[in-house]
């Protein structure tokens, strides 16, 4: 996802702002990166391919003094290959800009400008978005004006951060569906993609509602809402400080986070329940109308749901239908029934998410997010909200959100039974007191187990498979999605009775396959499916409940999990999967926390 910095201020000190800025936002992935900063009264632009360094190192080069404003942008490429020329930001005319989004009808307004003798270099939206914005400015010469004639023009999605040539102290920003916010210092004001961006300079931020435009000058910040009319703000604090941001120590933040797991779970599950049912009911939202639930999120975020549908369906007896975002948005959805649209969302921006959620919305359904960023566009959309407290996640593939996720719907599968009669009062709190014990069992799966060993099997190995039944299943689907976004390993994960049906033909003597077995009514059955492979050569990893008898010719290596209520059976077996995949990538010599082609979070479609 792009990322966006602006600066505005009393001080020429733009340079660094934006640089720090940019390299806050590193972890949110990116290709190229670039800065305009005003320049002896020339809006100049900068830009590089690659790293946010070989940018610094051109403007030390260049020897380019810093300002009192300016924008700058780290770009994961949509439209366009990774290069300088479509590096952000573009410029035209009078206008100079960054942004973050799709511009959907960029083909049409470059046909329109085109013939009003626009000449385009890059193959982005963005340059013809510039392009626009200076065509319709030099109409009226009236800023908001422009912004709001641009806006009512572009389908999409776009945060811009803006600076016009003939306004050189003042910053203007505009958003839709990409996340913005605004900034305040003591005589500065700032734009970012999100609060990390800023924290070394301000903890004080401003959220931007869709459609907004926001004028910024280094004692002031006004907004208005796309009528044109200005409107009082908040001004939040953020509660995060730039520790959050930094390694500690840890070699990868990846590291560093699933190191948190044990509080962050701990944190999560007791801003909703301490020790009595009650407490759970009374904080969150009351759901015992609906007859189904239809979770709609992306990847790991989807395969959290996975694990709440094994859950809910079993302790609540409710239907619950996990969907693919990108799908569930284009698919008519059936609501013949009392229906809540439960999009989970670590970064809140996930563009098809936040789609499938207006989806919901403009049926008439109930909505209801779990996210992990206060604020964020999904949570602001939904009706209900429910926080995860992860913290800042930087590492692009997710651990503790991820588990955050899990312990919050486990939660609501708790909830769920006990308002539907499923369990009583003494029974749910035996559960609530079972579930206390989490925290120290990830302490002891992340300190005490040894995975190098297993690492090493797998990392030599460019197949892998990944075999589970029921909950076991859903878990292999997080693994596996964990060992290729950092190992860049080819694995898949199977329903363990559906391997014979056409894929075993690939396993071969040697073939890594990661077996999880911790499902009480299911493992003879995956220990059955495990023999299968065995007997085909598999080198088997087996993942089990520490009480299961199993035959020690049946795997290569073991780690046991111990065996906890069912409700927090995931959130236990995924760290060692988690902490698997993490070898396996240091072994591979991996860029771990930002892996080649990925974003923290993808707010395009
Ligand atoms: C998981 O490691 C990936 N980073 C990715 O699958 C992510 O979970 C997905 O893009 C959803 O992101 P979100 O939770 O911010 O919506």
């Amino acid at each position: 996802m792009c990322g966006i910095i602006g600066y505005v201020g009393c001080e020429p000190q733009s340079n660094q702002v934006l640089l720090d800025g940019l390299k806050a936002l590193e972890y949110r992935g990116y290709d190229s990166a670039g800065m305009a900063i005003v320049v002896n009264r020339d809006v100049r632009v900068i830009k590089t391919r690659g790293k946010v360094a070989n940018l610094e190192k051109k403007i030390e080069d260049l020897h380019l003094p810093s300002s009192v404003l300016g924008i700058a942008h780290t770009r994961w490429a949509t439209h366009g290959i990774p290069n300088q020329s479509n590096a952000h930001p573009h410029q035209h005319g009078m206008v100079t800009l960054v942004h973050n989004g799709i511009i959907e009808n960029y083909g049409e307004l470059k046909e329109l400008l085109t013939k009003q003798g626009y000449v385009f270099e890059s193959e982005t939206d963005t340059e013809i978005a510039a392009a626009y914005l200076d065509y319709v400015y030099k109409k009226s010469f009236d800023k908001k004006q422009a912004l709001q004639e641009a806006n009512k023009a572009f389908r999409g999605s776009f945060a811009f951060g803006i600076i016009f040539a003939d306004e050189q102290d003042t910053l203007y920003a505009m958003r839709r569906n990409s996340p913005l916010i605004v900034a305040v210092g003591e005589h500065e004001r700032y734009i970012a993609s999100d609060v990390p961006a800023i924290l070394k300079y301000t903890k004080d931020y401003i959220l931007l509602d869709q459609d907004e435009i926001a004028v910024l000058k280094k004692d002031e910040v006004k907004i208005y809402t796309l009528d044109l009319v200005e409107r009082d703000y908040e001004v939040k604090t953020a509660t995060m400080d730039a520790s959050a941001i930094a390694k500690d120590g840890y070699e990868h933040f990846m590291l560093k986070e699933i190191h948190e797991e044990p509080r962050v779970v701990k944190d999560t599950m007791h801003a909703y329940v301490q020790d009595d049912i009650d407490q759970l009911v009374a904080s969150l939202p009351d759901l015992r109308k609906y007859q189904q639930i239809h979770i709609v999120s992306c990847g790991s975020a989807m395969y959290a749901g996975m694990i709440a549908k094994s859950l809910i369906e079993q302790a609540a007896r409710i239907r619950v239908d996990v969907e693919i975002a990108s799908e569930y948005r284009y698919k008519h959805p059936i609501y013949d029934v009392p229906t809540l649209v439960l999009i989970v969302s670590q970064s809140g921006e996930t563009a098809d998410s936040l789609a499938a959620l207006l989806l919901a919305k403009s049926q008439g359904v109930d909505t209801m997010a779990i996210v992990n960023v206060i604020g964020s566009s999904i949570a602001r959309e939904a009706k209900y909200v429910a926080y995860t407290h992860a913290g800042v996640e930087i590492a692009v593939a997710t651990t503790k959100a991820y588990c955050t996720q899990v312990a919050l719907l486990s939660l609501m599968a708790l909830n769920l039974a006990y308002v539907h009669g499923h369990v009583d009062k003494k029974q749910a709190n035996a559960i609530i007191q079972e579930v206390q014990q989490l925290p120290e069992m990830l302490e002891h799966m992340i300190e005490d187990v040894q995975y190098v060993q297993a690492a090493k099997i797998i990392s030599r190995h460019n197949n892998v498979f990944f075999l589970g039944r029921g909950l076991d299943y859903a878990l292999c689907m997080e693994a596996s999605l964990k060992l290729k976004e950092i190992s860049y390993i080819h694995s898949e994960a199977y329903a363990a009775g559906e391997l014979k049906h056409g894929t075993i033909s690939l396993i071969e003597k040697g073939t890594p396959v990661i077996a999880i077995c911790t499902e009480e009514s299911l493992y003879e059955k995956t220990i059955s499916n495990i023999k299968e492979v065995k007997a085909r050569g598999a080198n088997v990893i087996l993942v089990v409940r520490e009480d299961f008898n199993v035959g020690d010719d049946y795997y290569d290596y073991k780690i046991s999990v111990p065996k906890v209520n069912r409700l927090i059976q995931g959130i236990v077996s995924v760290v060692p999967l988690q902490l698997l995949s993490y070898q396996v990538a240091n072994l591979r010599g991996c860029e771990i926390d930002q892996p080649r082609n990925l974003a923290k979070s993808v707010t395009v479609e």
